[in-house]
């Protein structure tokens, strides 16, 4: 048994998130009921699971790559503003994949893709602590304190970044070279820390993301993670899956229900 959500995220159809509007759109039926909850189970070998009225299955063979992304690309699949996107970048890859998150236009470095949206879903989701690690070229007056305040965190979007890892670790033509592990992703976050603190970001590079490294992949290029690099990653999956959104009672009830049952007559039940 799994929740629908997961079952669209895990066959491709969308990331976890994307699966959940489908859901609440009432564009997806399992046994030719729609079904508009969310934490509905289903069994994945019995039960039919349709999206605007066609079958999925989810036998799609899954990709994870990783992209040295240069300054001027987009992460999404597509620009309105025609800008070029990192999709441009990643050829041979017969799947649907996509970015998993986001990386600034004027930012480079590690940046992953896939077509498992529930592996995209737990690394992005800001409960899983997922860290990610910069090289920040900064301008401006970098002392003990600026790199104090950032470990303890700044306020910025009038909310307190959490507690961050900060080293200085050279100095550049642009300034001083900052190695910065934060453990959120909000929007241009790293930047707006410095920002907050009077400084300036010049060049921003991430260089490791949920325990990968983006090594000496050089830049423009990707590659396929290895076979230990996506059993790492699932490992973190397991510890995100701790930290589910159904409700504990409804996961009580997934656990005694052994008997094959539409998710439909569950949701009832816990009602
Ligand atoms: N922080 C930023 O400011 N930009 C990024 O692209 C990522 C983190």
């Amino acid at each position: 048994m799994m929740r629908l959500q997961k079952f669209l995220a895990n066959a491709g159809v969308a990331s976890r998130r994307a699966a959940e509007k489908m859901i609440s759109e009432g564009r997806v039926s399992v046994n030719g009921e729609i079904i508009r909850e969310m934490g509905v189970q289903i069994d994945e070998d019995y039960d039919t699971i349709e999206v605007d009225g066609a079958v999925v299955k989810n036998n799609e063979k899954k990709y994870y790559i990783m992209l040295n992304k240069p300054v001027g690309f987009v992460t999404t699949v597509s620009d309105d503003k025609d800008r070029p996107t990192v999709m441009e970048l990643v050829s041979d890859i017969s799947a649907r994949i996509y970015p998993v998150g986001r990386l600034d236009y004027d930012t480079e470095g590690l940046l992953l893709l896939t077509n498992d949206g529930d592996l995209t879903f737990k690394i992005t989701h800001p409960r899983h602590d997922i860290s990610k690690t910069y090289v920040a070229e900064v301008t401006g007056n970098i002392t003990m304190d600026t790199i104090l305040q950032l470990r303890r965190g700044v306020v910025v979007d009038g909310q307190k970044t959490s507690p961050a890892e900060v080293e200085v670790v050279g100095a550049t033509q642009y300034g001083t070279k900052v190695e910065i592990t934060i453990h959120e992703g909000r929007n241009r976050q790293v930047r707006k820390m410095f920002e907050a603190l009077g400084c300036i970001v010049k060049k921003l590079k991430r260089t490791k993301e949920a325990g990968l490294t983006l090594g000496h992949l050089p830049l423009g290029k990707w590659r396929k993670l290895s076979e230990s690099e996506v059993n790492m990653l699932k490992k973190i999956e397991a510890a995100g899956e701790k930290k589910s959104s159904v409700p504990r009672r409804q996961k009580a009830y997934a656990r005694k229900n052994t008997k094959r049952t539409t998710a439909k007559k569950q949701v009832r039940k816990n009602d």
